[in-house]
């Protein structure tokens, strides 16, 4: 069982700019919490309660401020700073002490998933003992993003960053769960041409043993990367409607930790209080 998770917040965020010049991208608001909370509370929900927060030089007393108190959560949250952006499977090698002898999860802090039966499916997922599994969902977008092709068979046929030309509709989401000979095989990996480590390359080698597991997450399901602005807009206005419509918060950290059993009602108290007269506070006091 992978009891472990990387959520990964580095980046110049240079497409956000100026927002970003001063801030982690992934401290900015998606609707009405701090864009990680969101990562943050799918891996709750699924039971992790051991995080790497990777994240750009400086911002750690950032973090801690947005976050509060993670013993209030019943989880633990290391950090570890990244000088450079130079790719994302950088995360294995910066996170090697964090991982130590396990397998892992690593989810991207802008990656926003809802649909309540996802958390079964990665839950599921989560007993893989061997090789990775990578998440799909289906997008007319696949210049953006990874993509996997597939043979007549279902057979993978090709895994490629961010084709200009491809015939498959299956991109691969920012979140990922890899055996422990990820350290190994991202210590392994060259920079590609522009000059980034790839998780396509990563992703490659599994295949490669045929090690790699596709997940693909059904229709119901909404997947959306909130690293430009166009993007954020469309999960901000995603949020508020579903939370106007009905009378549940999306992505409540303090909800999703109680439900686990992991807090009690003296720790939904102190973060009322961190979190002042706000609209989330309220939230919280209608937990208790
Ligand atoms: C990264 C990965 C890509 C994946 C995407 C998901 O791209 O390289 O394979 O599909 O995340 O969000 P980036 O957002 O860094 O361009």
């Amino acid at each position: 069982m992978i009891k472990k998770a990387i959520i990964l917040c580095g980046g110049t965020g240079s497409r956000m700019f100026p927002a970003t010049k001063t801030t982690n991208k992934q401290l900015l608001p998606v609707y009405d919490k701090p864009m990680f909370y969101y990562p943050l509370s799918l891996l709750m929900l699924i039971g992790i309660k051991n995080f790497l927060f990777i994240i750009n030089k400086g911002q750690k007393e950032n973090f801690l401020k947005s976050i509060g108190s993670a013993t209030d959560l019943g989880i633990n949250i290391e950090f570890k700073e990244q000088s450079k952006p130079n790719g994302l499977p950088e995360a294995f090698i910066l996170g090697e002490n964090f991982i130590g002898k396990d397998s892992v999860l690593m989810i991207l802090g802008d990656n926003f998933f809802y649909g309540n039966m996802l958390s079964p499916l990665i839950k599921d997922s989560l007993s893989t003992k061997k090789g990775a599994n990578i998440y799909l969902y289906p997008s007319k977008n696949t210049s953006a993003y990874g993509v996997v092709e597939l043979k007549k068979n279902g057979e993978i046929s090709k895994i490629v960053e961010k084709p200009i030309f491809t015939k498959s509709n299956l991109v691969i989401t920012g979140m990922y769960t890899f055996d422990n000979n990820v350290i190994k095989y991202a210590k392994k990996l060259k920079p590609s041409k522009r000059g980034e480590l790839e998780m396509v390359d990563l992703i490659n080698i599994y295949k490669k043993k045929n090690n790699l597991n596709l997940i693909k997450l059904g229709r119901g399901s909404a997947w959306l990367d909130v690293g430009n602005y166009d993007d954020l807009f469309s999960a901000s206005s995603f949020i508020k409607n579903i939370e106007d419509r009905q009378d549940y918060k999306i992505g409540c950290i303090e909800e999703i930790a109680l439900n686990n059993k992991w807090i009690n009602k003296h720790n939904i108290k102190n973060r009322i209080k961190f979190n002042n007269n706000s609209n989330y506070s309220k939230y919280l006091k209608g937990l208790i």
